[in-house]
């Protein structure tokens, strides 16, 4: 079963989130035609990378998953806007990006409506919105692999998205002194580990989970900035989402943890779990395929 290419691609200098929703019950049966068309059309574009999630209960053979969002500590929530489709798509020119948001749109038309599309991009050598260096650790096809790909079953090469939209409080997070700023994330913003950082630092917390290193999730998001608002949109892919309950509980700090300290200056306003399908899903040919710039 061959995974979607998109999985094993970091977001270029630009990347969008399209979250889309069936425009009614009665356009289910068009729904697979649809996002064939679409996975097809975009997957086959030279230098844009795509990968295409579906609300899990919509694949058959996927498993009831436990509801993962909404989800809630002692100090903070990330909340659930649960939808049918998402698309993310990245590249390294802006042309490219547009024209698939383009194409997304035209596409899907009385099937799928866009309830919420994200654009946004690489910050200087890749810092998030704070300044500090994000996706540090690259991880390579295999490691992908082993994290990101359902490895067996009536899912094989699957992989689990989530996606968390979060807004970020820059002007609470600039009033800390450059010191307490690196310990809230647990690196200096040029990416050294601080060494002292307390246990609710980012680092930690992410770690702590098991997460860290590439090991249960690949971190796929990008950060955004949106009417006077900037943030990081979230996505992460994962073969089992059970990683999830266990990462974002240690964020949250559920069951007596250390809630992270990062979660006082960003907010997540929107999400959903979603499951991108291998390619022979989408295997088919179709019909109105449009040429990309
Ligand atoms: C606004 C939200 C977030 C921001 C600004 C943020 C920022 C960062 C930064 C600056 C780093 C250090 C650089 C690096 O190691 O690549 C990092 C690492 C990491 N974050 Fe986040 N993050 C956010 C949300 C999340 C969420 C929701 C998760 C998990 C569900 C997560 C999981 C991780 C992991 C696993 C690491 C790498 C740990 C390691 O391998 O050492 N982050 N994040």
């Amino acid at each position: 079963m061959r995974p979607q290419e998109g999985l094993f691609h970091a977001p270029g200098a630009f990347s969008a989130i399209a979250v889309l929703r069936l425009s009614r019950n009665e356009a289910l049966p068009q729904l697979r035609e649809t996002v064939r068309a679409l996975y097809t059309e975009l997957s086959a574009a030279g230098g844009l990378h795509t990968v295409l999630g579906l609300q899990p209960s919509l694949l058959p053979g996927a498993p009831a998953a436990s509801a993962l969002l909404p989800r809630e500590g002692p100090t903070a929530r990330f909340p659930s806007t649960q939808s049918h489709v998402l698309v993310q798509v990245s590249a390294n020119g802006r042309e490219l990006l547009l024209w698939a948001l383009r194409r997304v749109l035209a596409l899907s038309q009385a099937v799928l409506y866009l309830e919420e599309e994200v654009l946004g991009g690489r910050i200087g050598e890749g810092r998030d919105a704070f300044g500090f260096r994000d996706g540090l650790l690259r991880p390579t096809r295999e490691q992908v692999r082993r994290a990101a790909l359902v490895p067996s079953g009536p899912l094989a090469g699957a992989s689990w998205l989530l996606y968390l939209r979060f807004l970020q409080d820059l002007e609470r997070f600039g009033r800390l002194k450059p010191q307490a700023r690196e310990r809230v994330v647990g690196r200096t913003p040029d990416g050294e580990l601080v060494p002292d950082a307390p246990a609710e630092a980012h680092l930690h917390r992410a770690r702590a989970s098991g997460a860290g290193e590439n090991q249960l999730l690949i971190r796929r998001g990008f950060p955004f900035r949106h009417t006077g608002e900037e943030g990081l949109a979230f996505v992460s892919a994962s073969a089992d989402p059970q990683y999830y309950e266990r990462s974002l509980d240690a964020l949250l700090g559920v069951g007596g943890q250390t809630p992270d300290a990062l979660l006082r200056y960003a907010r997540a306003v929107s999400g959903g779990l979603y499951l991108a399908p291998p390619t022979n899903w989408f295997d088919a040919s179709s019909s109105q395929r449009e040429t990309p710039p």
